[in-house]
């Protein structure tokens, strides 16, 4: 058991924030796999402003998923506070986050994400304003720096600290490199030596392998996965077993198959059947990784219109691969 601020955290293995895909029945996936934390996509400072339905239903958080962090973007210290202050008071969030990783024009556009790490002076306005407006712990999602010539991650996770920030997670990678070359555990291990609040390593996490080498080349607290766990929730099962030094089953490919079904059914069922099975459209195919005829079930489940088709696309699988 560890804490960020006053919030206790069951484990060490934290779900990422993805836009588009961690909604509250995603995270509850990963919750119910075992992670200690789950965060949820970025939440438009601006558009809770505006107030945007879309977006405070983005703010939504079930019961059975605490802790959940629910992840603020924007670039400007007073609707930053708003938003603070909107999720403290409409929310039942344990934590609340703030990008600073992000490196989509859309998002630099907002002076937000990574265009932070370029200003940090404002990113630690925007941190202190936030930290003042709500009760909740703050943490801040980071990547190590503009680009190679500009690692200032430990610098500003200092001032952050400063400015009342409970815990920071790196992904080690720049701006520049966008999702290319190799997560840097080194950057990682030069904030974590920079502060004394909890420091979370985030970067192409994908087996107990990969979070035991995160560990030693980094002395993180905890770690952070994203896309080690799209159709892959079990590897926090894994990961757990694994650090118990207890052995571990990876599940058949009937179970994945099923694993799949009860996450499209409870997706349809929290977004409705049509926009669930826009979402499934782009998601299922990550729990068949690996798996014969992946690549012709991937074609027809991008093309899929109904739950039922969706159920009748999985049942053709589970036949085929049975043969
Ligand atoms: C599809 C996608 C959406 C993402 N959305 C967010 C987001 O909303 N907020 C954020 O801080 N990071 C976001 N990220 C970055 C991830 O949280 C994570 O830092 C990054 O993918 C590296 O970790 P990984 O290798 O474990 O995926 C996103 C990444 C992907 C691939």
């Amino acid at each position: 058991m560890w804490k960020i601020g006053t919030v206790p955290v069951e484990n060490r293995i934290i779900a990422a924030p993805l836009a588009g895909i961690s909604n509250p029945v995603y995270r509850l996936e990963n919750r119910r796999a075992g992670a200690g934390l789950t965060v949820s996509e970025m939440i438009s400072d601006k558009a809770l402003h505006y107030r945007n339905q879309r977006t405070f239903d983005m703010c939504a958080v079930l019961e059975e998923e605490h802790p959940v962090s629910l992840q603020l973007f924007g670039g400007d210290p007073e609707t930053m506070a708003e938003a603070a202050e909107y999720l403290s008071e409409h929310t039942a969030c344990d934590v609340i986050d703030i990008n600073m990783g992000c490196p989509v024009p859309k998002v630099l556009k907002a002076h937000a994400g990574c265009y932070l790490l370029a200003h940090p002076e404002l990113a630690v306005s925007i941190a202190r304003a936030v930290v003042n407006h709500t009760d909740r712990p703050v943490t801040v999602k980071m990547r190590a720096g503009w680009d190679q010539s500009s690692i200032n991650a430990p610098e500003l996770a200092r001032a952050l600290e400063d400015a009342g920030i409970s815990a920071i997670a790196v992904h080690g990678r720049t701006r520049s490199m966008l999702y290319q070359g190799k997560c840097n555990h080194e950057w990682i291990r030069m904030v974590k030596e920079a502060v004394r609040i909890p420091v979370i390593g985030n970067g192409d996490l994908k087996s107990p392998e990969d979070v035991d080498r995160m560990y030693e080349d980094t002395g993180c607290d905890a770690v952070m996965i994203g896309r080690g766990l799209m159709g892959r929730p079990y590897l926090i099962q894994e990961l757990t077993a694994h650090e118990k030094g207890e052995p571990y089953a990876l599940p058949s490919y009937e179970e994945r198959i099923e694993l799949c079904r009860g996450f499209g059914d409870r997706l349809c069922a929290y977004e409705g059947e049509h926009t669930g099975i826009s979402m499934l459209r782009g998601q299922a195919c990550a729990y068949f990784e690996g798996m014969p005829y992946a690549a012709v079930l991937r074609g027809k489940l991008s093309m899929m219109n109904t739950r039922d088709e969706f159920h009748e696309l999985l049942d053709e699988y589970r036949d085929t691969i049975g043969k």
